[in-house]
């Protein structure tokens, strides 16, 4: 019989690396792959293009402008052109792009005023709710199929599935996911690899004058402090919110990977999904 298709669930705090693990899993796997946070990334430029700031008493507009956009996440398997960098080694890491309104805006959702807004989007019940749809809709059409491959020794089952990562994916979204994971990390590991990805994509954009390292950034560039004070803002708000905050599944396996490599923590997700499928 085909295996059935498997979801697996990823939370975690902002930087924890859930994307790119999620990213490399789904590609060691085969399956298809979302970021939800993209999601709520796409809304927050669009309150931010129609200048709606102040979402404290809801935020109709926004959310109709959300109910009539359309967004499309593009994973690309194939396409493992992020260089290695200090949190990815040489493990693959696939490219996913963002369309929003057939508009790529990939680059432009992880700009810093979408870093300050995000959270305080995400925190609104309308707004969640509207993003929910997608997320499901978005997920289902990612999914990889199962499928029957003969070999020699005859007939077997290759499972599909899909990898998603956000902050209530295992408790709100998909709470039968086969597999949750909640990645966690210490907060300066996560200031500090997210301090690295922000520099190696402006490094890309304008080499520097003089090489940046975390105890020596030019001044055009953030430095490690202020990403971990950003950090810190977003977490207490998703933490701390009413709707969806972000929590632990009681199912869900912890991993903290403040001190393990990136191919260690890959590979262990991907060995323990085999295992619930299974498989070898
Ligand atoms: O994973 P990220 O940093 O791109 O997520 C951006 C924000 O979106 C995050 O601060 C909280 C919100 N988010 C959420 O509330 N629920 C999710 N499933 C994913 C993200």
């Amino acid at each position: 019989p085909l295996a059935r298709d498997f979801t697996i669930a990823i939370d975690g705090p902002a930087a924890s690396g859930k994307s790119s693990t999620a990213r490399a899993v789904a590609l060691e796997l085969g399956f298809g792959y979302i970021d939800s946070g993209s999601i709520y990334r796409c809304a927050t430029l669009l309150a931010l293009r129609h200048d709606i700031t102040d979402i404290s008493a809801g935020a109709p507009d926004l959310i109709d402008l959300i109910n009539k956009a359309s967004v499309d996440i593009k994973f690309q398997p194939q396409s493992t052109r992020s260089a290695p960098n200090l949190i990815t080694g040489r493990l693959p890491v696939p490219d996913v792009r963002i369309l929003l309104n057939d508009e790529d805006v990939s680059e432009e959702i992880r700009k810093p005023d979408v870093n300050r807004l995000v959270a305080k989007v995400a925190s609104d019940g309308g707004v969640r709710s509207a993003v929910l749809g997608i997320q499901r809709a978005l997920a289902r059409a990612a999914e990889t199929r199962s499928k029957s491959v003969v070999g020699k020794e005859g007939v077997s089952s290759v499972p599909g599935g899909v990898v998603m990562d956000g902050r209530d994916i295992g408790t709100t979204i998909f709470p039968n996911a086969e597999l949750k994971i909640y990645l966690d990390a210490s907060a300066m590991a996560r200031a500090i690899r997210r301090w690295d990805e922000m520099n190696s994509s402006l490094k890309r954009a304008k080499p520097p004058a003089v090489p940046a390292t975390a105890e020596n950034t030019p001044a055009e560039y953030p430095s490690v402090e202020d990403i971990a004070r950003e950090l810190e803002e977003r977490d207490y708000a998703d933490i701390n919110r009413q709707h969806s905050p972000l929590r632990i599944a009681k199912d869900a396996i912890v991993i903290d990977n403040t001190s393990m490599t990136f191919e260690q923590q890959v590979y262990s997700i991907a060995d323990l999904a085999r295992d619930r499928m299974g498989l070898e």
